[in-house]
């Protein structure tokens, strides 16, 4: 579904009619557990889905709505849920698609509680799971079984930085009619859109780049209006993970600087990441827009522009990468990302800590590693902070 305006206006306008909400600018908030019906056979035909309104807000709220909305004409969606965080998003998507016996394919590397969520599934409901790298067709097809269910992807991978080439894994998928979940969380529809590359649902911890200031937990789901209204009235429904109407509203206000915000991330990490490549302390840099990294044709082919996230290994033990986080004054060692305060976070140890060693080994991520979320501050004031630490 195409957008009648630019990005840059959607992002604002999108959506919303002040019309219909007595002039209001901005969307209010509709801080109201339920909603009241004019009489019992209203309340019937609501509850039997023959008349349109709201009921409970676990059901729907206007001003989530006007964020689902918007968000889903962002994505070139025909529909979007919001929920309560990006956890509660994967795992309503997750729970949606499988039933006991099947199995998914995973990138290999995914945020660590997803990591958590695929092993509860494999223990408590005999749901199997297999990683992959998706490099090629020939890995794609070899990773399915009979029974895979779906095929679930983060690209860039948090934090190894690594792509998956989301229109080959879906051309795939589709011969065999597995649906595709992406993990946007790391590009936002600014600088990616898997369902235009033929991915068939996509999940947001909108926590990140879509509040953009680092004071809401949030999720989001995009895709296919027959899918997600089974979502709604299930996994949603039933589970009940969803978003306070005051966080929704925060989301809305985030939004509408999305682009600019990205814009500037981007800008940072793009001169960030090449003065680190050119440290004599740093061992290896993993960002979409290094050339030297091997899948940077997938960023040119994919991604609007690299993204604000940057992953490196010092020459150092774990304890070295743990000093120089000590070290740093400006930039705040805190997991999270896509803030305005630039943010630095040692996976091995934080985010991806529940991984086994091993496991952690195969996806990429050593004891050396550090994840720097960049954020929207002068760039020479974070190098400066970086540089200093970096020193021996
Ligand atoms: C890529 C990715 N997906 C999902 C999540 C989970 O989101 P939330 O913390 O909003 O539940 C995170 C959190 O860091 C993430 O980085």
């Amino acid at each position: 579904m195409k957008m009648k305006k630019k990005f840059e206006t959607e992002v604002i306008h999108g959506n919303y009619d002040s019309a219909e909400y007595q002039d209001s600018l901005v969307p209010p908030i509709f801080q109201s557990s339920t909603f009241t019906f004019a009489n019992a056979q209203q309340g019937e035909r609501r509850f039997a889905g023959e008349e349109a309104g709201f009921i409970y807000s676990r059901l729907g709220n206007p001003t989530v709505k006007i964020l689902e909305e918007r968000i889903a004409n962002l994505e070139g969606a025909e529909k979007a849920l919001a929920f309560g965080s990006g956890m509660a998003a994967v795992s309503a998507v997750l729970f949606s698609f499988v039933k006991t016996g099947d199995h998914i394919v995973c990138s290999q590397g995914v945020y660590g509680c997803t990591f958590g969520l695929l092993q509860l599934m494999r223990e408590k409901f005999d749901v199997s799971h297999a990683f992959s790298f998706m490099t090629t067709e020939e890995e794609v097809r070899s990773a399915l079984t009979e029974n895979t269910a779906c095929i679930y992807i983060e690209t860039p991978i948090n934090p190894t930085m690594r792509l998956v080439d989301l229109e080959m894994v879906s051309r795939v998928a589709k011969e065999k009619g597995i649906p595709v979940i992406v993990d946007n969380t790391f590009c936002t529809p600014y600088l990616q859109k898997p369902l235009e590359l033929g991915c068939d649902i996509v999940i947001h911890s909108a926590t990140k780049y879509i509040c953009g200031h680092g004071d809401v937990i949030a999720g989001i789901v995009a895709g296919n209006e027959e899918r997600l209204n089974k979502i709604s009235m299930t996994t949603q429904k039933d589970i009940g993970g969803i978003i306070a109407p005051f966080d929704a509203w925060l989301l809305l206000r985030g939004l509408k600087t999305l682009h600019l915000r990205m814009d500037r991330h981007c800008e940072n990490a793009v001169k960030l990441a090449s003065a680190l490549m050119t440290h004599p302390a740093i061992d290896q840099v993993y960002y979409p827009g290094n050339p030297k990294q091997t899948d940077f044709n997938i960023a040119q082919k994919q991604m609007k522009k690299p993204g604000g996230l940057i992953s490196f290994t010092i020459k150092g033990s774990k304890q070295d990468a743990q000093e120089l986080m000590n070290k740093l004054k400006l930039i705040k060692i805190a997991v999270s990302l896509g803030d305005a305060e630039t943010l630095i976070q040692h996976p091995a140890t934080m985010t991806h800590a529940v991984v086994p060693v091993q496991k952690r080994i195969e996806m990429g991520i050593p004891d050396n590693m550090l994840r720097l979320s960049v954020g929207l501050e002068a760039s020479e004031d974070i190098w400066e902070d970086l540089e200093q630490a970096l020193q021996k």
